[in-house]
């Protein structure tokens, strides 16, 4: 990682500044988020932006995990010696250099025609972590090869076919990964209003199915090779993608499967958080899929405290859907996450501008979680707690 690329605020501030002073230069991405969404429309397909910006029903989960950070408001304190700052914490054993991982989004080949590799280049170059999805454009093992030695886990989509599960699980491992998140909340897909108008599942266009259409289990399933009858392959891949019929006993048989930790991911209610620890689970995900799945869920906001409160320091907890800018990524730390996902805002970078367009993002999101976290007076993510916030009544 070159100078320029340190994750660190005045770092980039400095870099933007010279090249408007020196060169009347502005960035090419818009810094905000809500811009970049918007940028990002003009640059996709319908389709394709319908399905990333869109989430269940009504779509007012999406706008309830925003609303939820609202109630917290960040207490800044002073005279503290910010000078030197640490951004790296240990999950798992791991280090992350920042507390921030790419979160798992599936088919990125709609967004840009390099997707994941893309993704992946960009995660390396700044060494944040990154949570690569089942669904992803382009295998494994490729986006392995890309991340290099940046810190990946494997997002697991639990397949009702167990020998499909059992040989992701051991590719993952096999190709470097150092975690299985277990993402729960998708045993089917929700109901997306903006999906269904479009008739539109990219699966079905042969898109965000490279795992399994290399998977050697999944092709022993079929009649005939995914090259020769792809219609087929297609088809079996929505029958056996989910299984509504997991539970919790099930969890046994991922530990059979695997000996990497094992995350699970949409987590909302402390007696899941509970049950997860009881039955040996190493982490848990705070998340509700960017309000992707449930209309009219809790904000993922509001179910992190009351989940921290029920896990201490057992396990680590890890939080997404809703996380913009640097003051987000602080306050659901503060209330006890020890990491967070970035979603959306980086998808619509690589939809902008591919890999340069991911990695602007991340620059942006780290200057700016950085200096949120000097100048509220910290020098670590370790000094943060809920006593740094305050909640406001609306
Ligand atoms: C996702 N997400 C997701 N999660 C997962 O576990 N596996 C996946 O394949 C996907 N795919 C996916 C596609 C798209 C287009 C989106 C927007 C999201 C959910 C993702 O990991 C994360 O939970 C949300 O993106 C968090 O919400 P925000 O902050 O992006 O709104």
């Amino acid at each position: 990682m070159d100078d320029s690329s340190e994750p660190f605020g005045p770092n980039r501030q400095n870099e933007v500044y010279a090249g408007g002073m020196l060169a009347d230069q502005t960035p090419d991405l818009p810094t905000s988020p809500e811009a970049l969404a918007e940028l990002a429309r003009e640059n996709l397909s319908p389709e394709a932006h319908a399905y990333v910006a869109g989430s269940a029903g009504s779509e007012s989960t999406k706008d309830e995990n925003r609303r939820a950070f609202d109630r917290w408001r960040i207490v800044p304190r002073m005279l503290r010696d910010v000078s030197e700052r640490d951004l790296s914490v240990e999950i798992l054993g791991q280090t992350l250099p920042v507390p921030v991982m790419l979160a798992p989004v599936g088919v990125q080949s709609i967004i840009h025609e390099e997707g994941e590799l893309a993704t992946a280049r960009a995660a390396a170059e700044l060494d944040v972590p990154l949570v690569l999805s089942s669904a992803s454009s382009e295998t494994m093992e490729d986006v392995s090869e890309e991340l290099g030695d940046t810190l990946g886990w494997f997002q697991l989509y639990w397949s009702a076919d167990r020998d499909v599960a059992a040989s992701f699980l051991s590719r993952a491992e096999d190709a470097g990964y150092e975690a299985v998140v277990v993402t729960l909340d998708t045993p089917m897909m929700g109901w997306r209003e903006r999906d269904v108008d479009h008739a539109y599942l990219p699966f079905l266009d042969g898109e965000g199915v490279a795992n399994y259409l290399s998977d050697p289990a999944f092709r022993e399933s079929l009649d005939s090779p995914p090259e020769e009858d792809t219609s087929a392959a297609l088809w079996r891949f929505t029958e056996i993608f989910g299984d509504p019929s997991l539970s919790w006993d099930d969890l046994a048989f991922l530990r059979e499967h695997t000996d990497l930790p094992v995350v699970l991911k949409g987590i909302l209610h402390p007696d899941d958080a509970r049950e997860a620890i009881e039955r040996g689970v190493d982490g848990v995900v705070v998340s509700n899929h960017g309000g992707r799945q449930v209309d009219g869920a809790i904000g993922a906001l509001d179910a992190l405290p009351t989940i921290v409160d029920e896990v201490g320091d057992e396990v680590p907890v890890l939080f997404d859907s809703g996380i913009r800018r640097g003051a987000d990524a602080v306050r659901a730390i503060a209330l006890g996450a020890d990491a967070v996902l970035l979603g959306r805002p980086y998808i619509y970078g690589l939809g902008i501008a591919g890999q340069d367009g991911v990695r602007e993002v991340l620059r942006n999101f780290l200057a700016d979680l950085d200096l949120t976290l000097a100048l509220s007076g910290h020098t670590s993510f370790d000094e943060l707690s809920r006593s740094t916030l305050r909640e406001i009544e609306r």
